[in-house]
């Protein structure tokens, strides 16, 4: 398969995030060639430290900016002339939008305008440029039993999050179709592994697993999710910038549905395991909480295109992905105690709390 697009000078925004931190040290180690300028607020959701190591090695630069900020961006893409952006930078957690979701506005809609705004000024109707925007299959709303979320799925987000995700998937289309800005645009179902913030459900209830304190469920746990290892959407996003055509979309899933209770008993059967409790088992510690406002039954992803189109194929199960991630949690506890002691503290977050990512 012929690259479309060899990418060079790669601006990625929320890179000091979970799947950002991942996506820079793959893009990194993957193409000598590459080099890299990571543009992040450090919201309570970013953390320096997931990329520090890289700063020395002449290839990434860190940029802590608040992609809303016109004139700071305009800055960076006049002195930085990127051929790439992968833009991740957004507020991502659900029960923080429906808390307060002016910030969602703020980051995920202004924020991928300013950025769709900035690229189209230095680019000036280049065709051998590319904008890949990171979305989220939340943009779909809640799936029934059957069926699964597909290219042609129309749009239904039921939380201010993937409805602020939903703008600025339609922005991103729009500066396609009207200033014939070249984009791809990725939907992805729920991310796991290292660099995770500890609000989301798998480092959470790691997290408090390992202290002994109860785990909240959400409703009575049955709520369905497709789990992929993030190291798997980050070789997808990086085969769609390289050989997708411009103006497509594309569905990332891992094939993996599980309900939230499954996975909860699953990430305590692997602390189980790898770091053994003195009396009984972590799945003891879980406890169910009233539900989720508006929360979404099931989401599952089709990824049949990428898979036949673009020869991805998710590497990891859920059995191998989450023994990678209760390791990575286990021995990086300096990374997450640097988290928690900011300002999130793994408190109840939505207006009936509880646990979901
Ligand atoms: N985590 C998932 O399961 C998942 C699934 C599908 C899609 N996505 C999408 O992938 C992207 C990354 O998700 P994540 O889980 O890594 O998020 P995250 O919350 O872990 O990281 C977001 C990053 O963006 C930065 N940021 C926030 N506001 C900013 C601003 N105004 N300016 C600059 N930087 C800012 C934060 O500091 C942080 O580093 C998001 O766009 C999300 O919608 C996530």
């Amino acid at each position: 398969m012929n690259a479309e697009h060899v990418p060079r000078r790669v601006v990625v925004t929320g890179g000091c995030g979970f799947i950002g931190a991942n996506l820079v040290r793959h893009l990194l180690a993957s193409d000598p060639g590459l080099h890299i300028c990571n543009i992040d607020l450090l919201t309570y959701a970013g953390n320096r430290q997931s990329t520090q190591d890289l700063e020395s090695g002449g290839r990434y630069e860190f940029v802590r900016a608040d992609i809303a900020d016109e004139t700071a961006m305009e800055q960076v893409f006049s002195d930085w002339r990127p051929d790439t952006v992968i833009h991740l930078a957004a507020e991502s957690h659900v029960d923080r939008s429906i808390d307060g979701p002016k910030v969602f506005v703020h980051t995920n809609v202004q924020g991928t305008l300013v950025l769709l705004e900035a690229a189209r000024a230095v680019w000036k109707g280049r065709t051998d440029v590319r904008f890949h925007h990171v979305s989220t299959d939340e943009v779909f709303g809640s799936l029934a039993d059957g069926g699964r979320f597909s290219e042609t799925t129309p749009y239904d987000p039921s939380s201010p999050y993937s409805a602020s995700k939903a703008a600025s998937d339609h922005l991103v289309r729009a500066w396609g179709r009207t200033y014939g800005l070249p984009y791809t645009i990725s939907n992805c179902s729920n991310n796991y592994g290292p660099y995770q913030v500890p609000e989301k459900l798998i480092p959470l209830v790691l997290l408090r697993a390992l202290r002994g304190e109860p785990l909240p469920v959400y409703g009575t746990g049955a709520n369905v999710r497709d789990w992929l290892y993030v190291e798997d959407h980050c070789e997808a996003i990086d085969r769609i910038v390289r050989f997708a055509t411009s103006g497509t979309t594309w569905l990332v899933g891992g094939s993996n549905e599980r309900t939230n209770l499954d996975m909860v008993r699953a990430v305590c059967a692997g602390l189980d395991r790898l770091q053994p409790k003195s009396d009984g088992t972590y799945d003891q510690l879980i406890t169910f909480v009233a539900d989720r406002p508006g929360h979404d039954f099931r989401y599952a992803i089709d990824a049949s295109r990428l898979e036949r189109d673009l020869g991805w194929r998710a590497k990891h199960s859920l059995e191998t992905g989450l023994e990678r991630t209760i390791r990575w949690y286990l021995d990086h506890r300096a990374w997450t105690d640097a988290i928690v002691s900011g300002d999130y503290r793994q408190e109840r977050l939505g207006l009936i709390g509880g646990t979901d990512v």
